[in-house]
């Protein structure tokens, strides 16, 4: 009988003693497990006289009802414990420097062409998209640039084959359009993409660059809307208050043509280092679809007009944006893209 007192002091102060879970599972297992303590005593009750048996017997129950309890008890309070402690150390410590994520940045010229493309469809233009590889035939043959034309010379074209190139103006997508369109009118679109010149490299030239065509043709379409539409767009992309003017120029694929500048958003057009000092930039080409081109496309010329116009879209993004070096928009260097971070 002593011996069980013994055991359950023992047991006892063993649980009191667990620091932690792992340590309480130690105890449990040496006094309450199978072949613990407390299982031991339970065995030896079976070589006591028979009269012994009752009182030791509960006396045994007792002590494993009692360390049974204080077990449990002490698990209580070491899971609490336990609990504590990861909620301390898990809490999240806001002062630490976070992790930036990289973000793209959309490209300057990528702005400018969106730009465009929202500003003319928000007039009933479509936009037309076409191939890079082109045929002689609609870069030049149906722009009115016949082979041996000394048009032809004004462009360095990338040839591949004799009647394959890469085309040197949008105009060629212009061809394509007026060609599908089988002499119907009205045709209202523009065409964005990407042009390619034999030009050396340098700060103002790119062997590749980008072009947006603009093309409308109908009943009545004159000179005037060709001007009104321009100085839309050249409100829109420059701000408000621009002026833009008409000079003769030559297309062959036009008639009139017309070089057109736009009064300096630098100075307002009293004469700054950017216009030169006069005032004006040159912007674009354009003029009316030449009745020549319409009638080899199946148009009436005598019934339908229309305009055209080309812009190259770094000129635009370079006159907007301030850039000196065309080659910025090819390099892909970050310091250069990542100005243009509308989000920053
Ligand atoms: N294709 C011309 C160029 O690349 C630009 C141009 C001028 C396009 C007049 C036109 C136009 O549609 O009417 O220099």
């Amino acid at each position: 009988m002593d011996k069980i007192t013994d055991v359950q002091s023992e047991a006892l102060a063993a649980v009191e003693a667990a620091v932690n879970l792992d340590e309480l599972q130690q105890v449990r297992i040496k006094y309450l497990g199978k072949k613990g303590a407390i299982q031991a005593l339970m065995s030896e009750m079976k070589s006591l006289p028979r009269e012994e048996k009752p009182a030791f017997g509960q006396k045994v129950n007792v002590c494993k009802q009692t360390v049974t309890e204080a077990v449990e008890a002490a698990a209580a309070k070491l899971e609490a414990k336990a609990l504590e402690e990861q909620l301390i150390n898990d809490r999240l410590d806001i002062t630490l420097p976070g992790v930036r994520r990289e973000t793209g940045t959309i490209h300057p010229l990528h702005m400018i062409q969106q730009e465009i493309e929202d500003l003319f469809v928000g007039m009933g233009y479509k936009i037309a998209e076409g191939p890079e590889v082109e045929e002689d035939y609609y870069n030049f043959e149906l722009a009115n640039i016949p082979k041996d034309h000394p048009a032809r010379e004004m462009q360095d074209t990338f040839y591949i084959d004799p009647n394959t190139l890469l085309r040197t103006h949008t105009t060629a997508m212009q061809m394509r359009e007026l060609e599908k369109a089988k002499g119907k009118t009205p045709i209202k679109l523009i065409c964005p993409g990407k042009v390619y010149r034999r030009d050396d490299d340098d700060a103002t030239h790119s062997h590749q660059f980008t072009q947006c065509e603009g093309l409308v043709v109908g009943e009545h379409i004159t000179l005037a809307d060709l001007k009104g539409t321009l100085e839309f767009m050249a409100n829109r992309m420059f701000g408000e208050g621009r002026q833009i003017r008409f000079r003769p120029s030559y297309f062959p694929f036009t008639e009139p043509s017309v070089e057109v500048d736009v009064s300096c958003p630098f100075c307002n057009g009293k004469g700054c280092n950017v216009c030169k000092g006069s005032g004006w930039i040159e912007i674009l080409g354009a003029g009316m679809v030449h009745p020549h081109v319409l009638e080899m496309n199946g148009f009436d010329s005598e019934k339908c007009t229309g305009f055209a116009f080309g812009v190259g879209l770094e000129r635009v993004a370079m006159l907007k944006y301030g850039i000196d070096d065309i080659r910025n928009f090819y390099t892909n260097d970050q310091r250069f893209l990542k100005t243009f971070d509308r989000f920053d």
